[in-house]
């Protein structure tokens, strides 16, 4: 008989991995997993919660959040968003740069550490804004734990200037060496703000003409020319929000040559389509646009057949009244989505389009792999931390909008049926939410994941034709003509 008493028991669940289920109990010592097994192999315990017929899966890992803080309090922050998070099943946040000001210096990304560990309830990462003007910064930005950058080669929310390729070669070059992972926002840049100002000025405002501005080539060409890059330099590289059948070519192309390349998509690019413009509106833009309905098959397919690596949410929260305002170019583009991704997915197993399995492949195992957190993250293995979502799959529920804890309380899921709902979440063997509640006192438990990060090791190509390389030594040869 073992002498380790355990803080927690979580017994008789369907515990679910990226390639099986199985019915037993999981038991929890100082935040990891200790045991997984049959009930009556399981060491005496503090607790113990029995969830019979409930389905525990490993937390889902969001590796696509904008959080807004510092920057914007009216449309979210830490609390709000990691409450959001919580009541999801999502026990790791990626959080985004384009807050204020954006994540592109080690002063700023230390100020948003403490912002974030003194309000989070969930464990979070923070990119690293990779621009024109924070390259020489990369450096810094990894000493001081970024999980990764972020590069806009399109405009959005926040208006961060899209680099240009050659700042993009450079800004890969430097990245490479270090094993870090690029995640793009791949669109391309010259050609929608050209669309944009051609419609504008012909008077178009109607929802349909944010779609116009941006056509599938605007990504289908931001993928290839991401993947040519990715390839020279040996950058690895991450899609983010892929929206279109198109881009898929590039994205599996890019794979096929080896290229370190991964995609996500969100849950409304496999759910909604341009029928819902009519009653949504602005309520939907967002950035890459929600797309024809013949996108949806395709989407599903790549998620099916593993060229989409991951689901994450784009979660992008704004105010009710920056979401229906009637010139469309005036609308903020997001909606929010950690809080609602688990449950839309959930019914999607429930309909059969994918098993159980193959969800917590694309929400957690695939994440921390990518980013190098397996198995400390992404499964429910000894020596884990216990981070899971307790779900009923055979709870059937309406999402409201006003229901949300998220700050902004407007997103195209109001009034929508699903079935299968998180029940309670854990992270790292304490409940954050429970039977649907926030639990008190749990705000700064949440904790950066950058120390656990553990990357292989960087592939970096064609260093010898560096900008680094190449001026290091045209400055050697300088000095040597003239000494
Ligand atoms: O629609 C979007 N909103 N797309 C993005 O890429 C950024 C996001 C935001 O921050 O609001
Ligand atoms: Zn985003």
């Amino acid at each position: 008989m073992s002498a380790v008493t355990a803080d927690l028991i979580i017994q008789n669940g369907t515990i679910v991995s990226a390639d099986a289920s199985t019915v037993g109990s999981i038991a929890i010592k100082d935040g990891r997993v200790l045991a997984v097994g049959a009930a009556e192999a399981m060491p005496q315990a503090r607790e113990t919660v029995d969830v019979t017929g409930l389905h525990v899966l490993p937390g889902a890992i969001d590796v696509h959040v904008h959080f807004r803080d510092p920057g914007y309090p009216a449309k979210e922050d830490w609390a709000s968003g990691t409450a959001a998070a919580a009541f999801g099943g999502v026990t790791t946040v990626f959080d985004m740069p384009n807050t204020i000001p954006p994540t592109g210096t080690a002063a700023i990304l230390a100020a948003k550490h403490d912002i974030a560990a003194s309000k989070a309830c969930v464990d979070f990462g923070l990119y690293g804004l990779l621009g024109d003007d924070t390259i020489a910064h990369v450096p810094a930005l990894i000493e001081g734990g970024v999980i990764g950058f972020k590069l806009y080669m399109g405009n959005t929310f926040g208006k961060i200037p899209s680099p240009s390729t050659g700042a993009m070669l450079e800004a890969f070059e430097v990245v490479a060496p270090t094993g870090k992972r690029i995640s793009l926002h791949a669109e391309t840049n010259s050609i929608m703000e050209r669309r944009q100002e051609r419609l504008a000025a012909a008077g178009r405002q109607d929802p349909l003409a944010h779609i116009a501005s941006r056509p599938a080539v605007v990504a289908v060409e931001a993928v290839s020319r991401a993947a040519i890059l990715a390839e020279w330099t040996g950058a690895r590289i991450h899609i983010l929000h892929i929206s279109s059948a198109e881009e898929l070519r590039p994205l599996r192309e890019g794979k096929a040559r080896g290229v370190d390349i991964t995609g996500e998509t969100c849950p409304h690019y496999l759910l909604l389509s341009t029928d819902d413009y009519h009653d949504l509106a602005g309520i939907i833009r967002v950035n890459p646009p929600v797309r024809e309905a013949r996108n949806r098959e395709p989407l599903w397919a790549a998620l099916t057949d593993g060229t989409i690596d991951l689901i994450a949410t784009d979660h992008a929260p704004h105010t009710p009244e920056e979401k229906t305002r009637n010139d469309i170019w005036a609308v903020d583009c997001g909606f929010p989505g950690v809080e609602t991704q688990m449950p839309l997915m959930l019914t999607e197993v429930n309909r059969g389009r994918m098993s159980i399995c193959d969800y917590v492949r694309r929400s957690s195992y695939n994440p921390a792999k990518i980013w190098g957190l397996y198995p400390r993250k992404g499964g429910i293995l000894p020596g884990s931390d216990a981070d899971l979502a307790i779900v009923d799959l055979a709870r059937e529920h309406t999402l409201y909008d006003k229901e949300l804890q998220s700050r902004s309380k407007i997103s195209p899921w109001n009034g929508r049926r699903i079935k299968g709902l998180p029940l309670h979440t854990l992270v790292r063997g304490r409940f954050v939410m429970k039977d649907r509640k926030l639990v008190d006192g749990m705000r700064g438990f949440g904790r950066s994941v950058h120390e656990i990060q553990n990357m292989p090791a960087p592939q970096p190509r064609n260093t010898d034709l560096t900008m680094q390389a190449i001026v290091g030594e045209a400055a050697d040869r300088r000095v040597e003509h003239i000494a």
